[in-house]
């Protein structure tokens, strides 16, 4: 996607489609009223004429209107203009784009109104930029005849007036770095799990790693052994598809300062082994790989951007399948640190993937670890698939989270966990069973993991409930991908 900022007459301006915004009171945003002059009441015209109600992403294509350059105006409703901000911004903007998908619409210009405040309007540029690349999205790999002409080509910001070029220019390239880690977060969830194996993923951190400079690990089943990685190694066990843990690594910060380190849950298909899942939509399982996912995706905004910051990858990857050979109910497996886990149900395999990989993540010092991970079906009940599930044993770093969601547009919400939920891991034969009662799930599950990042600050992402759309919908979203560039560019200082 190629981004631009033009300046001038915007009634003058050559586009494909030019996109405005219109109240539900009818009345027309500022450039909207500019396109109406010079179209002698044409929007106007449209906006009485009842086809286009105002309502928040609603939205109203015009064709050929004569006394403007464009070929196309867009009307996109804003609600109500006293309640308009960037959060509605954003909302009609994603609905803009959504139904320019059906048009041949490839050249697009979004005026930028200078009488926004600068930090608005950065973050509206930024959040434009994000939102074309987003709504441009397709995954037709895998169809024998793709048959989606209509693909985003380019994005023009049209300024009514002066405004600081260089801040603008920076947020762009912020926001084309976050959509371009989403895209790739989406393309590793949508592909299927006999090609997005954990080979696969390994190999996509070596591409990312050779495009941006990064440091990359594959460590391999016998160097997991070595390390005593068998939590992870016994989720593994009745996989035909070798397991991998990844380390990617990004210096960009001061020599020696201490690193953010991200772990993603990385189970590119979870059957539940032993303790088989139910047959409906267990296809989604495919997506229980989008922790990792977003991960490599976050990694591929960081290196677009060079950004100033250490920041460290980790990814256990592998598959959760039944076999001969497979993990029981009743298995104790020591864990990496030493902890023994009584395997009570092979279906909570994440958590054993895990929290290897938050045992390994202490040999960097972190400043923080944050993982994400598509935990518990738990969350979606809690929270649904509007919000991200946050957990915490630090308050700063889960507040520093929640800010970057809602700066991001990506919500997550925090929960508790305290010595109350923690009492529920009792085993009688082990240190710790793998799962508690069903009351408070996806609390327990975060407990579990707490019992391996005490000597850090950590925060964990359940996206069980935000990684992905079922239904007529059905694809990935490259969430938390946002929140977490968010995060780590306010810890750069960008
Ligand atoms: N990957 C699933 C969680 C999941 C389920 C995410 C459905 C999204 C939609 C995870 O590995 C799992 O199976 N968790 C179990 C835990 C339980 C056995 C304690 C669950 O949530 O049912
Ligand atoms: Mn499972
Ligand atoms: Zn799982």
């Amino acid at each position: 996607m190629e981004f631009s900022i033009k300046g001038g007459d915007l009634s003058k301006l050559k586009t494909d489609c030019v996109i405005v915004g219109i109240f539900d009171s009818k009345k027309l945003s500022k450039s909207a009223q500019v396109l109406d002059k010079a179209t002698k009441g044409a929007l106007t015209t449209a906006a009485a004429s009842g086809d286009i109600s105002g309502k928040t992403g609603s939205t109203l294509l015009l064709q050929s209107l004569a006394g403007i350059a464009a070929q196309r105006v867009l009307l996109v409703g804003c609600g109500a203009e006293k309640d308009y901000g960037n959060k509605v911004f954003a909302a009609a903007l994603g609905a803009a784009f959504k139904s320019l998908k059906s048009t041949g619409a490839t050249d697009v210009t979004i005026p930028l109104e200078t009488s926004f405040s600068a930090s608005d309007l950065a973050w509206k540029a930024e959040q434009a930029a994000c939102l074309a690349i987003d709504g441009a999205y397709r995954f037709n790999q895998m169809k024998s005849k793709p048959n989606d002409k209509n693909v985003g080509k380019a994005v023009t910001f049209h300024l009514d007036g002066s405004a600081n070029e260089k801040a603008l220019k920076a947020a762009i390239k912020r926001g084309e770095a976050v959509g371009e880690g989403m895209s790739l977060t989406k393309d590793l969830g949508n592909l299927p799990p006999n090609i997005a194996t954990p080979t696969y993923l390994a190999n996509t951190a070596k591409d990312l790693a050779k495009a941006y400079k990064f440091k990359c690990t594959v460590l391999e089943k016998k160097d997991m052994e070595k390390l005593g990685m068998n939590t992870l190694l016994s989720v593994s066990k009745a996989s035909y598809q070798p397991p991998k843990f990844i380390v990617l690594e990004h210096n960009g910060g001061k020599k020696g300062a201490a690193p953010v380190v991200l772990v993603g849950k990385g189970i590119t298909f979870d059957t539940g082994g032993i303790s088989l899942k139910p047959g409906a939509e267990m296809d989604e399982m495919k997506y229980d790989m989008q922790g990792a996912g977003s991960m490599l995706g976050v990694m591929k905004t960081v290196g677009m951007l060079k950004l100033p910051l250490n920041v460290v990858m980790l990814v256990p990857t592998c598959e959760n399948m039944p076999g001969g050979n497979a993990t029981r109910p009743g298995d104790i497996i020591k864990s990496m640190n030493g902890i023994t886990v009584e395997i009570l149900n092979t279906d909570a395999e994440g958590r054993l993937i895990l929290c290897d990989a938050l045992t390994y993540a202490e040999r960097f010092k972190p400043a923080a670890v944050v993982d994400a991970a598509t935990l518990t079906g738990a969350m979606v009940i809690a929270l649904g698939h509007v919000t991200t599930g946050l957990f915490a044993n630090d308050d700063k770093l889960a507040t520093e989270l929640v800010d970057a969601g809602k700066a991001a547009n990506d919500a997550a919400w925090q929960l508790p966990m305290g010595p109350e939920y923690d009492e529920g891991l009792k085993s009688n034969f082990a240190d710790i069973p793998n799962i508690a009662s069903r009351a408070g799930g996806s609390i327990t599950a975060a407990c579990f993991l707490g019992r391996f990042t005490k000597s850090y600050k950590w925060a964990h992402l359940d996206i069980a409930g935000t990684a992905w759309k079922s239904g007529a919908e059905k694809g990935a979203t490259g969430r938390p991908v946002p929140l977490l560039a968010n995060f780590l560019f306010k810890r750069a200082g960008i």
